[in-house]
């Protein structure tokens, strides 16, 4: 953790969630780290927290009304906005979020967003289908291209009952961005915070009867690396697995499947999502009448298998009409003219992005701990040096990161 930070302020835009209860929490940390905490309570947060308690653990006057009259003679809503370090919204509503996209400023909190020249952290808080919209989707996409930072939502249990990504950051966390921001880090909790992002993984196992079926050989381990490396950055994070030998990442939600059919429906329904990482290893075909029964071995020799085609996942998300994601990255797994058969993929895949590897028995990535990744857009392609699967990982995330800000901000 940072070191604590003396005679920093903040601050604290109180929005109309449950969460707002937690607020109480992040005002006392930051008292006993030192740092000045003024606050303002929307109308909607005064339902869930009172302005005695704000004011009570802050040890200052509590901000209400854009209007009033005493509040703009001892100090303008412009100088509260800027007389201070970071501005903080916790909890950052749905509609807080739309209104600060927008550059709405119809009230105190939305005004002070507006008129602030001051960094801004956000800490969503709202019921998962809300934060999953699209229009919540593009309004964060827009808050972090205009320079807002993000910390949280995280996965759990919601006061509604339902359970989901939406829950705010715990105030330990959110205390931790600050701190963090207060000691030079820039992007607080990561690169990916507030961002959602997809990622297939391993093998499919395509049925020819109950017992036997079609696999390849991938390990998953490069997907989980990935995934685990997205989470780190700060992102929401759905692995879509085949069968592996893997213990699912800390904080990831995993969606395990077997076929490429089971595989193409979990990855639909997890959109929308900010990017979609296509590491799996999808059997191309599968057997086009598997049998409900053990094949017996018999007097007619070895069965025929007619195989069909699988349905093609990243193929499909690329030309997503509805819900396409900003970013989408397939891989290429080649044993021969790599950079070739890479290119002519992203063409006919429609990606933005291929990370080709080369899967030559020689190069021993298949199953293995290493990797060298090319990076393939139209631009070009880059070769990146052999390192561990993490760490290559790690390398793939950030540079995501930042292209996904570039191509947001064009
Ligand atoms: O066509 P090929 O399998 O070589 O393409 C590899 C890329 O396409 C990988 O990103 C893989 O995850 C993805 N893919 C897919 N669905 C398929 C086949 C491949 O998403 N059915």
């Amino acid at each position: 953790m940072a070191t604590p930070q003396r005679n920093s302020s903040v601050l604290l835009i109180v929005g109309g969630g449950i969460a707002a209860y937690k607020s109480l929490e992040l005002i006392r940390l930051l008292r006993t780290a030192d740092i000045a905490v003024r606050t303002v309570l929307t109308k909607a947060g005064a339902n869930f927290v009172t302005a005695l308690s704000l004011a009570s653990l802050s040890g200052e006057k509590v901000y209400e009304d854009l209007f009033s009259l005493t509040d703009e003679t001892e100090m303008g809503h412009i100088q509260l906005s800027r007389s201070t370090d970071l501005v903080v919204v916790a909890p950052a509503t749905a509609d807080l979020l739309a209104k600060a996209a927008q550059g709405l400023a119809n009230d105190l909190a939305s005004t002070l967003l507006l008129a602030s020249n001051k960094p801004i952290l956000v800490a969503p808080a709202m019921n998962w289908r809300m934060w999953e919209h699209p229009a919540t989707r593009r309004n964060c996409a827009q808050l972090r291209t205009d320079g807002v930072m993000f910390v949280g939502p995280n996965e759990g249990a919601m006061a509604c009952g339902e359970s989901g990504f939406g829950r705010m950051a715990e105030p330990a966390e959110i205390f931790d961005a600050i701190q963090d921001h207060f000691a030079g880090g820039t992007n607080l909790r990561g690169s990916l915070a507030g961002r959602k992002v997809v990622i297939t993984a391993g093998p499919t196992h395509e049925p020819i009867d109950p017992v036997r079926y079609i696999a390849n050989r991938s390990s998953g381990k490069q997907s989980y690396a990935i995934a685990r490396a997205a989470r780190a950055a700060g992102a929401e994070v759905v692995l879509v697995s085949g069968p592996v030998n893997l213990p699912a990442p800390d904080g990831v939600r995993v969606l395990r499947v077997e076929t490429a059919r089971q595989m193409a429906s979990a990855v639909d329904a997890s959109l929308p999502c900010d990017i979609f990482i296509a590491a799996a290893a999808v059997a191309d075909w599968r057997v086009a009448d598997d049998q409900n029964e053990k094949i017996k071995k018999g007097a007619h020799g070895p069965p025929e298998l007619k195989l069909v085609e699988n349905p093609d996942i990243l193929a499909t998300i690329s030309r997503h009409v509805s819900a396409r994601p900003n970013l989408v990255v397939g891989f290429a797994a080649e044993t021969e003219k790599l950079i070739e058969h890479a290119r002519e993929k992203l063409a006919r895949k429609g990606c933005d992005l291929i990370v080709a590897n080369d899967v030559s028995p020689a190069a021993g990535v298949m199953g293995g701990d290493e990797n060298t990744m090319v990076i393939i857009t139209s631009d070009g392609e880059t070769v990146w040096p052999k390192r561990d699967k993490d760490a290559a990982a790690a390398q793939l995330v950030e540079h995501l990161a930042l292209l996904l800000t570039q191509r947001e901000g064009r």
